[in-house]
């Protein structure tokens, strides 16, 4: 079934039947499909979204990237909110410079997602500001764009600083919309912080954000050959930023889950989602877990911290033959899982 905000597009579909459109981060593959009459283009920054899209037909109309640039400008464009405001304020600066100037700029969001906030991210751009529809607990906003925007820098929206973390010092590029932007999360820190002992080799850093761990593991590990992966093309961005900062040699690559990534590593060590946009969503670890001995060599280890109330100490000891609670604060828990005992 179609997401609520994709739904209420759907009622709306007369929208769409003239100029060329763009649409932005949908939350469902199945969109496109239900527009194909259409002439619409869509920019993914979820690689699991983009994948999908593109298996379900007209591959050439979908993008996935950080962020978005056209020679033809579009007649209107529909962004899906994101969860952080910022986000879509950047979102908007990108599409808004992929407009002809009168074109139709909107935002669609579930109600849950602060899209009551959308005339207003919209005011900068659009003289006047309409709630077109409402419906599924969602509303659609939009408004004509008043003139030309300005051409889309990411740099300008760039964050880079210096981290202090277990000993070490380095620098890390972060986006509006990256896991914990401009913060070390405290997970992360206290994972980092008590880092079993662990095999170098090939390590990956899943889920990898902003590069926090990937970082960290290239440069206290330089002989280990770092792989960092992420659905978010922000994270992606952002982690191959923080490398270059560092000069460090790592390999960052899109990936839904394991999916994407190829060979065996000798250590996973992950901060692991449990959101999916602003949707709680455990099943995305819960998948990893079960997973991740498909990815680990034979005398390979998983390192997690998780947060106290997310019982996956469970799940770990029944993929691994030795689970070890290395730490436990008031607020997590860092295990290491080996395969073999
Ligand atoms: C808790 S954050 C950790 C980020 C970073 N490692 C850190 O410690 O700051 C989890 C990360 O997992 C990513 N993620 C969410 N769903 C994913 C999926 N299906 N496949 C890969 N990565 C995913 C998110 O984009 C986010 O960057």
């Amino acid at each position: 079934m179609l997401a609520p905000t994709s739904q209420v597009l759907l009622r709306n579909s007369e929208i769409f039947t003239s100029g060329r459109w763009l649409l932005v981060n949908p939350a469902d593959a199945h969109i496109c499909q239900d527009l194909s009459d259409s002439d619409v283009s869509v920019f993914h920054q979820f690689f699991d979204i983009y994948q999908q899209s593109q298996r379900l037909g007209e591959a050439a109309k979908h993008r996935f990237g950080a962020s978005y640039t056209s020679d033809e400008l579009f007649d209107g464009a529909v962004i899906y909110m994101p969860k952080a405001k910022e986000h879509a304020k950047m979102l908007l600066a990108n599409v808004a410079a992929c407009l002809k100037p009168g074109a139709q700029l909107m935002l669609v969001g579930e109600n849950k997602s602060g899209v009551k906030s959308a005339a207003k991210l919209l005011e900068p751009y659009c003289k006047q500001v309409n709630k077109i529809d409402s419906a599924r607990h969602c509303a659609l906003f939009g408004g004509e764009l008043t003139q030309t925007a300005k051409p889309f820098d990411i740099i300008a929206w760039q964050t880079v600083q210096t981290i202090d973390v277990a000993g070490l010092s380095y620098q890390i590029c972060s986006l509006p919309g990256v896991f914990s932007h401009g913060e070390v999360d405290i997970g992360t820190r206290v994972l980092l912080e008590n880092l079993p002992r662990y095999h170098s080799g090939r390590v990956l850093d899943f889920g990898c954000g902003a590069g926090i761990i990937g970082c960290f593991v290239a440069l206290s590990q330089p002989t280990s050959k770092v792989v960092m992966a992420d659905v978010s093309a922000l994270a992606v961005y952002c982690s191959e930023q923080s490398a270059l900062l560092n000069k460090l040699n790592v390999d960052v690559q899109p990936s839904n889950g394991l999916k994407a990534l190829s060979a065996k590593f000798t250590t996973i060590i992950t901060n692991p989602p449990f959101h999916t946009g602003i949707q709680t969503d455990y099943s995305v670890t819960e998948t990893f877990i079960s997973d991740c001995k498909n990815y680990l060599t034979s005398e390979g280890a998983l390192i997690l911290v998780a947060n106290q109330f997310l019982r996956y100490a469970e799940l770990l000891e029944k993929q691994f033959k030795n689970v070890t609670l290395v730490q436990q604060t008031t607020k997590f828990s860092v295990y290491s899982c080996l395969r073999a005992r």
